[in-house]
């Protein structure tokens, strides 16, 4: 197994999942991946993760992101979990979830930290892009369950910064000002970006979000 970074390609597999046997590449098709992995089946954090996950796949999908957990059980395990998420959590999870009893993919994507629990995962994220290199890499303990909203804050960051010359400052969030990339001269950036660019001070230049 190797480490996995920022910019590498993320490794493809072919899996058996809750929604039959896939392979990551395809499902992922043309558009943006996040990937997040549960330490176990039938554990309270994680029923209440995957139950929230479910109710933010809308946004996801507007933003063009599948999603794709991974817990170290089997299908038979995960379909019977998937009803009590669906019960508790009053909703339908409606993505797969990855039955990775041989732990093949959680090695591959080092989602296995030996010294926080030899068997079971770490809650990890890995967010992928159209081109299948890895723009996000989060890593949580089994006790913390994760902001979904931070994720979606951190994918319309991602996507942000992939088509437009800019960086997003400390809790930004979609619609509120960016950052011009240092890389560029003040004198091109008051070209670039035609809503107005604030110098605060040569390194540090403000825009409004060109998306919004
Ligand atoms: C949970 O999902 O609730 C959990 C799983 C493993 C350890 C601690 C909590």
């Amino acid at each position: 197994m190797a480490t996995i970074r920022l910019g590498d390609a993320a490794p493809d597999f072919t899996a058996e999942t809750s929604m039959g046997a896939l392979n990551f590449y395809d499902y992922l098709g043309d558009g943006w991946g996040i990937l997040f992995s549960h330490p176990a089946d039938f554990t309270p954090v994680c029923t209440t993760e995957l139950g929230t996950a479910a109710k933010f796949k809308d946004e996801f999908a507007k933003r063009n992101v599948k999603m794709i957990a991974l817990s170290v059980d089997g299908a038979a395990s995960h379909a019977e979990w998937i009803k009590d998420i669906n019960e508790t959590q009053h909703t339908t999870v409606n993505f797969p979830i990855i039955a990775d009893e041989d732990k093949r993919v959680a090695n591959l994507y080092d989602m296995i930290h030996p010294n926080a629990d030899n068997n079971l995962t770490v809650r990890s994220v890995y967010i992928v892009a159209p081109d299948k290199t890895v723009k996000l890499i989060l890593t949580y303990p089994a006790s913390t369950g994760r902001n979904f909203y931070e994720l979606l804050r951190v994918v319309d960051s991602l996507q942000l910064t992939a088509y437009h010359k800019v960086a997003t400052p400390a809790n930004w969030e979609h619609g509120q000002d960016v950052v011009v990339s240092p890389a560029i001269p003040t004198n091109e950036a008051k070209e670039i970006f035609t809503k107005g660019v604030e110098e605060i001070k040569p390194y540090l230049r403000m825009t409004p979000d060109p998306t919004a």
